[in-house]
């Protein structure tokens, strides 16, 4: 069976410290979308290590890591990932497995990326400039190269061809960077992604699962940036709830067992668009210092604000969640009251509903007031020891999102977190 870990936010809930501690339970970890601008935080031997292509599972001794279709990769990126997990005496060759469906992220991607967010001036998405939309955008225009391509003698001459299409774009775009040194990058770190283990992802994974083992899928950003249900245009270039699962990896949805939704027990958002509870005050700027919310992959600082209860129901229904990890607990620990919103107010009217345009309109988050705990919750071990108003606020959010609370992350340390028996 597949369990899946993903997020239920705009990215960055803390999905790389939970899947490492799921990771000793499973046989296998794969990702399933998305590629470098993902940036999981996790913390091995007290040192701190972002992944951004390889799966959060690297570090165990007995799992395998899987690359999945649903990915684009950067050859670049994973290389350079590759020397700064070998210092942990980690080694590619023999636990990661790459599909070879998965699409490629080409120089030239990077290059439309950064263009193209240019020439959208002020109404930019804030991407992380690392090449996803136009990798993605080759793979539904059906001239993507993919991994299983870079081992066929043809390569060259599609490369040159895509590169050349490509080109004509930049001109387009009047963009004139110097993208030489690049190329030379991209094609010194082909030679290692086609020294790894390159295999049909789909039998590598369903042979897994009919074997008995056991998979665990791991998301990339989160459900409010996926392309169809996020902030629409404000949102990444694949489907990251756990529907992608399926199309990400090959494998059937009657094969999903958990869905492990992660959610930080507030909310940040990096990068442009609609943000309902966002605070751009003292409060807010508290938030992001305490919660040190700056990006994993951009180093940008990112936007903080309460939680968003009528977000966090619509993203627990359209993935299934089963199970609820709240993570950054520990970052409300000095707030005297604490705010979560329950509906929204558009144009006076209250719903507690996602809007399918959040842009259009000013949204007004409509807020219930909670006790901060106000105490060192980074030091608790087990749900008896949480004081009574953290249990007061995981109920709340227990009883009205549409999916129980079953652990708490009060820390970003392996052991720093409590399970909630319910
Ligand atoms: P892109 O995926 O780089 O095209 O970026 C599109 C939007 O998604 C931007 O607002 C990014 O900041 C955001 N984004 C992409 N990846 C992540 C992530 O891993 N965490 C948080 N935000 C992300
Ligand atoms: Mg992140």
């Amino acid at each position: 069976m597949v369990d899946v870990i993903l997020g239920l936010q705009w990215g960055d809930e803390g999905k790389g410290k939970i899947v490492d501690y799921f990771a000793k339970d499973y046989d296998l970890i794969a990702r399933f979308q998305g590629g470098p601008n993902a940036g999981h935080t996790l913390y091995v031997a007290d040192q701190k290590i972002v992944l951004h292509q390889i799966p959060s599972g690297v570090f165990h001794q007995n799992t395998v890591n899987l690359i999945g279709n649903g990915v684009v990769l950067d050859p670049v990126t994973l290389r350079r990932e590759a020397d700064s997990v070998a210092k942990f005496g980690v080694d590619l060759k023999k636990n990661l497995f790459i599909s070879e469906r998965t699409n490629v992220i080409l120089p030239t991607h990077r290059a439309l990326d950064k263009a193209a967010e240019l020439a959208k001036g002020n109404d930019k998405i804030g991407s992380t400039l690392k090449g996803i939309g136009p990798a993605y955008m080759d793979k539904t225009g059906r001239n993507a190269i993919r991994v299983g391509d870079l081992l066929h003698k043809s390569f060259t001459t599609n490369y040159i061809k895509l590169r050349l299409k490509h080109q004509r774009l930049l001109d387009n775009y009047n963009f004139q960077e110097d993208i030489t040194a690049w190329e030379e990058d991209f094609f010194d770190a082909l030679d290692f992604l086609r020294s790894l283990n390159i295999v049909n992802g789909e039998y590598f994974i369903n042979d897994r699962i009919s074997k008995g083992q056991k998979v665990l899928a791991e998301g990339a950003q989160g459900s409010m940036l996926d392309i169809d249900f996020g902030t629409f245009p404000f949102v990444t270039s694949s489907n990251t709830i756990s529907a992608g699962v399926c199309n990400g990896l090959g494998v059937a949805p009657q094969k999903i067992r958990e869905v492990i939704g992660v959610s930080k027990a507030y909310c940040t958002r990096v990068g442009g668009g609609p943000f309902p509870t966002e605070l751009e005050d003292a409060t807010g700027e508290e938030l992001r210092k305490i919660g040190n919310e700056f990006g994993a992959t951009t180093g940008r600082p990112r936007r903080c604000g309460w939680m968003d209860l009528v977000a966090l129901r619509f993203a627990n229904m359209i993935n299934g969640v089963t199970q609820m990890v709240i993570t950054k607990a520990d970052v409300l620990d000095k707030f005297d009251d604490l705010q979560v919103c329950t509906k929204y107010k558009i144009n006076g009217e209250e719903t507690d509903q996602v809007p399918f345009q959040m842009t259009w309109n000013k949204i007004e988050p409509m807020y219930q007031q909670f006790k901060g705990w106000k105490m060192d919750s980074s030091v608790l071990k087990s749900e008896s020891e949480l004081p009574e108003a953290m249990t007061t606020y995981m109920q709340f959010l227990n009883a009205h999102s549409g999916a129980p609370v079953r652990y708490i992350s009060n820390g970003p340390g392996r052991d720093q977190i409590v399970k909630i028996e319910g």
